[in-house]
């Protein structure tokens, strides 16, 4: 056998191959009603399945400042990243009508505090992320932009000029520049609110909803104490690890839906800006 032939031979048994294990994965998986059969899609190579992602929806008015969970995302205080978050719990090869399970902790990705979070007392008393109130969660927010060499000191929050009425406003600092959400090996170095700037922030300004660009409002030096002079009330919520990359500063109305975890001190939110 000429080695055209040897080859046509083995690309031919190689293609029946593969069609028979997509007929077979195809047949194994629920086709969606009305969608038409797996047999028509299977018939043109043009039909590749590509899902959508997007950064920006609804034809440039609506941004995603979720951050995407994915295992090499970093997590608090840690080098590793996140890690495999998506266990096979059942198979949908196998006849089930689901396959993954997710395992994540309270506070990954772009995520909400609740009030019982870092505050023992408030967590016992059931201050928990269902106890939120969704209307600081949802409505006007301002994105500034903080001075890119220091963190946010009250020097700095007198300089954003943030007028007062202004009742969320979601702080983007040198974190987003540093791309450090994309980075898994935690960084402590970040950009946060130092004890005066919290304190500032609490005394002059209306701000009920906080968003920050990594994983804590506090600057590492300065955490517990911005926790204190921040969360102790219990006016306010604090969002956290936003993916502010990509959005002009101004005004918007800001949507963040946390989930209803009862008894948890943190949850995961998607969290958009609609123009
Ligand atoms: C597939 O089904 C069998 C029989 O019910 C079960 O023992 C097995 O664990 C299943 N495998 C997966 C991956 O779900
Ligand atoms: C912000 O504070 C942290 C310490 O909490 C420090 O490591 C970092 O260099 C500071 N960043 C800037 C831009 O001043």
């Amino acid at each position: 056998m000429d080695s055209y032939l040897r080859s046509s031979l083995f690309f031919f048994i190689g293609a029946l191959i593969l069609a028979i294990s997509l007929h077979s994965a195809t047949a194994a998986y629920p086709t969606v009603p009305g969608a038409g059969s797996g047999e028509s899609s299977l018939a043109g190579v043009e039909d590749v399945l590509i899902p959508p992602r997007r950064e920006v929806h609804g034809n440039g008015r609506i941004f995603d400042i979720s951050h995407k969970y994915v295992p090499e995302m970093p997590v608090f205080e840690s080098n590793d990243g996140l890690g495999h978050f998506l266990l096979l719990q059942q198979s949908m090869k196998n006849g089930s009508l689901a396959n993954l399970q997710m395992k994540i902790p309270t506070h990954t990705g772009t995520h909400v505090d609740a009030p019982g979070h870092a505050f023992d007392h408030y967590f016992h008393a059931g201050f928990d992320v269902d106890s939120l109130d969704l209307e600081v969660l949802n409505g006007p927010a301002l994105l500034v932009d903080v001075p890119r060499d220091t963190n946010i000191t009250a020097e700095v929050m007198k300089s954003l000029n943030i007028p007062r009425g202004v009742r969320r406003v979601l702080f983007r600092t040198l974190n987003t520049d540093r791309r450090l959400m994309f980075q898994k090996e935690f960084d402590s170095s970040y950009v946060g609110f130092t004890v005066d700037g919290a304190k500032w922030l609490a005394e002059n300004t209306d701000i009920k909803l906080i968003g920050v660009d990594y994983f804590s409002f506090g600057a590492s030096s300065d955490s517990v104490p911005c926790h204190l002079a921040l969360l102790e009330d219990r006016e306010r919520i604090v969002v956290e690890a936003l993916k502010l990359d990509d959005v002009p500063a101004g005004v918007y109305s800001l949507h963040c839906l946390p989930l209803r975890l009862v008894g948890a001190d943190g949850s995961p939110t998607r969290c958009v800006l609609m123009k």
